[in-house]
C-alpha cells in the first residue's frame, strides 16, 4: 500500500446506515447521506441502495449526487451560496430545495415549478456550542431565516434546520424542536416534510432510541415526513490515515517525526486545533515524540504521543475517524501529493480506488 492512504471501510459506514433500516421501513423518517463529507462517486454508489437520496451543497455536488442516483432517490440541497446563473439547472436537478434566507424565497421560489418541493432554512436561534467557526446559530448567522422573523410558512412544502456540530446526544435536537413548535405550532402541520440536517454521530444504542422517539413524535403529531442528512455520522469513523515516517530528529530536547502527511491532508486539525487519535499511540507513560507534518507551515502539528515502541523512518501508524471532511477539504499545497484512497471490504481486502500523481497536480494549474 501507497502512503498516506485513506482507507475507508466498507462494513463500518454500511453498518451506520444500516442502523437506520428500521426507523425508515417503519415510520416516514428519510436517510440522506450529506456528500459534502466525502464526495467519492465510488463510496456513493455503495450506499445508494441503503439511502434515500443525498443531501448536497452546490451544483456541482448536486450534478453528482444526479449521476450516482440516476432517477432513483431524492436529492436536497440548501445553500447560502445559491446564484442566480446556476438556479435553473439547481432546480432541475434538485427534487428539494431549502431557501437560507428571505431574500433567496422572493428571488428564486416558484410555485409554477412542480418538480422541485420548496421549503424554508430556518436559525431557530439557539445555540449549543461554544465556538462560533462551527456554530450555525451564532449571532448575526448567514446560515437559515432566524426564526423570530418567520411571519409565514405560505407557499412552503418543508422547513428545514442544521445547528449541531459532531453531537453524541441528542438533546439539542430535542430543544431545538420544542422552541420551533413553540413558535410555529399548527403551522407545521401545514407542511409536508421537515429536515433536521446533520451534525449528530450516533454511537451510543440508548441515544439512538431517544432519537427514533423524537422522530415517530414529530411525524405522528404534525403529519411530517422527517429528513435527517448526516455526513460525520456516517462516514466519518469509517476513515482512516495511514501515514509513514519519513524522518525523524531532536529539536531542542524533544524527539521530532516528521510523517508523510500533513494537517493539509485533514485540515480540521488545524482549524479546530484538535489532535487526531493516533491508534498505535499510548495513554500516558511510553516513548515520547512530537509528530509533525511534513509541509512548511510551522503550525503543521499532530502533537504530542506516546508510543510503547520508538518510531523509525518507515515506520507506520494511523489516524482513525478522519472519514468526513479530510479528502474533501484536502489540498496540493506545498506541492505535496494528496493521499491514495482505498476501499477496505468486509474481508479485509485492501482495493486502490484513487491515486494521485504529478499529472494531477499540473493538471490543477494549467
Ligand atoms: C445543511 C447541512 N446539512 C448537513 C450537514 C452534515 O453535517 P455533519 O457532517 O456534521 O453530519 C451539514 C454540515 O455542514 C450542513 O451544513
Amino acid at each position: 500500500m501507497n502512503t498516506p492512504a485513506y482507507i475507508f471501510d466498507v462494513s463500518k459506514f454500511t453498518a451506520r446506515i444500516e442502523q437506520f433500516f428500521d426507523l425508515r421501513q417503519k415510520t416516514r423518517f428519510k436517510l440522506l447521506y450529506s456528500i459534502k463529507a466525502l464526495p467519492i462517486p465510488s463510496v456513493l454508489e455503495l450506499m445508494r441502495p441503503h439511502v434515500d437520496g443525498f443531501s448536497v451543497s452546490s451544483l456541482f455536488e448536486a450534478k453528482l449526487a444526479r449521476e450516482v442516483l440516476g432517477e432513483e432517490g431524492s436529492i436536497h440541497i440548501t445553500s447560502p451560496g445559491l446564484r442566480t446563473d446556476e438556479i435553473a439547472e439547481i432546480r432541475e436537478v434538485c427534487d428539494y430545495l431549502s431557501l437560507n434566507s428571505l431574500s433567496q424565497r422572493a428571488r428564486f421560489f416558484d410555485p409554477m415549478l412542480s418538480k422541485t418541493s420548496f421549503g424554508v432554512r430556518i436559525n431557530p436561534q439557539l445555540s449549543f456550542l461554544d465556538d462560533d467557526r462551527y456554530d450555525p446559530c451564532r449571532r448575526f448567522s448567514k446560515l437559515g431565516v432566524p426564526l423570530e422573523e418567520i411571519e409565514t410558512l405560505d407557499g412552503m412544502s418543508g422547513l428545514h434546520f442544521h445547528t449541531m456540530f459532531a453531537s453524541g446526544n441528542v438533546l439539542p435536537l430535542k430543544l431545538t424542536l420544542e422552541k420551533i413548535e413553540s413558535r410555529l405550532g399548527d403551522q407545521l402541520k401545514q407542511l409536508d416534510w421537515i429536515n433536521i440536517g446533520g451534525g449528530y454521530v450516533f454511537c451510543d444504542q440508548s441515544v439512538f432510541a431517544e432519537f427514533e422517539e423524537i422522530i415517530r413524535r414529530l411525524s405522528d403529531r404534525y403529519d411530517l415526513t422527517v429528513f435527517f442528512e448526516p455526513g460525520r455520522g456516517i462516514i466519518g469513523e469509517a476513515g482512516e490515515l495511514v501515514t509513514e515516517v519519513i524522518d525523524r530528529f531532536e529539536s531542542e530536547g524533544k524527539t521530532i517525526v516528521v510523517l508523510d502527511t500533513t494537517v493539509i491532508h485533514h485540515p480540521e486539525i488545524f482549524e479546530y486545533q484538535k489532535p487526531p487519535v493516533i491508534r498505535e499511540a499510548v495513554d500516558g507513560e511510553g516513548w515520547s515524540c512530537l509528530l509533525v507534518g511534513c509541509s512548511c507551515k510551522s503550525g503543521d502539528l499532530f502533537g504530542e504521543y506516546q508510543f510503547e515502541q520508538p518510531l523509525m523512518v518507515g515506520s507506520r501508524i494511523s489516524l482513525t475517524d478522519v472519514g468526513a471532511y479530510s479528502l474533501v477539504k484536502a489540498s496540493r499545497f506545498n506541492g505535496i501529493n494528496l493521499p491514495s484512497v482505498y476501499l477496505r471490504d468486509a474481508n479485509g481486502r485492501l482495493e486502490l480506488i484513487k491515486q494521485y500523481g504529478y499529472e494531477d497536480y499540473t493538471a490543477h494549474w494549467d
